[in-house]
């Protein structure tokens, strides 16, 4: 979708590459008046906004088709770890993914239950359907809607619970499903005999899941003195070591959303939502755990292709994550932010039609995978803070006052000495110009 040089354009080139790739610049995101009147819709008491970096990571391909991904970050390296292993990936082919139907939960508690309650309220589901049925409407009618019910006792509360689930097409769905749930009390209360306590969707979304696979040959994993096999065995021992402790798997964890977080953000997504069910997801099976799975696998001669997935015969890295994904591409701050709708333009790229949620999520874990995988290689590597410095570099070229070409050079004279403070920056900017 993007030029192979994009990353080394200008950011005014790159901006101005995107907006003709999307045809019609929007006016309003380069607006203070605009934004701030879009604050002030969107919050209360609102003040001004909060500018974070928008990065294009190029050269994703998923499912055979190329993305190019808008994050929105403000921590330096995520957008380059992303770009680096999108490239890693596609040399065994990219990734494959998947997205479950897009069904949320909303749960509605009832108090005070009679002997009987769980009964009825199973019992009821083609009223409970109907007192729903005029909130879901619009939804049932794009194809979404109810779909299924579930009643739950709780032995310590003494609460039974109705769970509802609800499929939300492309929208992330959480004012549609609370606005059901809420429609549903009064008939919850008639058939249940007991008083609703509340009606809430879960942001566990486990039902509404997204994930990715790649297979790349090792030989392409090769880096400071230790070949592609090693640098494979190593990446499946870090990831043990996630999976194992619970300290290193926060940390883990913490940088797949690195990279999911970035583009829910962008999307103008609920970001809180999508990290509260991920962690939730690591927990699930009572203890907190890696959300990746890797493994070594042999490629055999003569397998049907060459090409993807997987790339040619021999040993391959294989890394898979899926997680819960509660993403929408219409409604919520998609349809207002002009910030998220360019990102979903973006996203929507060589499509006729805007990316559905099922898609997004499957870019979103394809991100979270990748930016996971450049983690690994650079720690069981290197380590981290090399590259990491070097990107600070910049930050602090810019802070001592450097701009333009002035930036790059004070970072990459920095880069050299191996120092990387303002003193350091001040001094070499100085010097560049006695
Ligand atoms: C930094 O933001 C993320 C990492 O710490 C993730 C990891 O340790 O896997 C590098």
């Amino acid at each position: 979708v993007l030029p192979k040089d994009f990353r080394k354009r200008s950011v005014r080139e790159r901006k101005a590459l995107i907006d003709d790739l999307l045809g019609n610049p929007s006016k309003e995101e380069g607006s203070t008046d605009y934004l701030l009147d879009l604050a002030d819709v969107m919050v209360e008491s609102a003040i001004g906004t909060m500018p974070v970096p928008v990065g294009v990571a190029g050269g994703f391909r998923i499912n055979g088709r190329e993305y190019a991904v808008p994050l929105a970050v403000e921590e330096p390296s995520v957008v380059a770890a992303a770009t680096y292993a999108g490239r890693v990936i596609k040399s065994g082919g990219g990734f494959e993914a998947w997205s479950t139907d897009p069904v949320m939960t909303v749960q509605i508690a009832v108090a005070d239950p009679p002997p009987g309650a769980r009964e009825a309220l199973t019992a009821g589901r083609r009223r409970i359907a109907e007192s729903m049925a005029p909130a879901l409407e619009k939804m049932t009618a794009r194809g979404g809607g109810f779909r299924d019910l579930r009643v739950i006792e709780l032995p310590e509360s003494g609460l039974v619970v109705l769970e509802l689930d609800i499929d939300t097409r492309d929208a992330m769905g959480a004012n549609i499903v609370n606005t059901a749930g809420e429609a549903a009390r009064g008939t919850v209360e008639e058939l249940s005999g007991g008083t609703v306590l509340m009606a809430i969707l879960t942001n566990a979304s486990p039902s509404r899941r997204s994930g990715a696979r790649f297979r790349v040959p090792v030989a392409g994993l090769g880096r400071g003195g230790r070949d592609g096999a090693t640098m494979a065995r190593r990446v499946v021992a870090a990831n043990q070591f996630a999976g194992e402790n619970f300290n290193r798997a926060v940390t883990h964890n913490k940088g797949i959303m690195n990279g999911i977080a970035s583009l829910v953000l962008a999307t103008g997504n609920d970001t809180r939502a999508v990290e509260a069910a991920a962690h939730a997801w690591a927990a699930r099976s009572g203890s907190y755990g890696s959300l990746t799975t890797y493994w070594l696998e042999e490629r055999e001669e003569g397998a049907e292709t060459t090409e993807a997935p997987g790339g040619p015969p021999g040993l391959r890295l294989v890394g898979e994550l899926e997680l819960p994904m509660a993403l929408g591409t219409v409604g919520g701050a998609a349809s207002i932010h002009p910030t998220a709708r360019k990102a979903l333009d973006i996203l929507s790229l060589g499509l006729d039609r805007r990316i559905t949620a099922g898609e997004l999520g499957q870019v979103a874990v394809a991100v979270g995978l990748a930016q996971n995988l450049a983690a690994l290689l650079a720690l069981v590597g290197e380590g981290i803070q090399g590259g990491h410095m070097r990107l600070h570099a910049r930050r602090l070229a810019f802070q001592a006052g450097a701009r333009g070409g002035d930036i790059e050079a004070v970072a990459r004279e920095m880069a050299v000495l191996g120092t990387y403070n303002l003193e350091t920056a001040g001094s070499i900017l100085l010097s560049l110009h006695s």
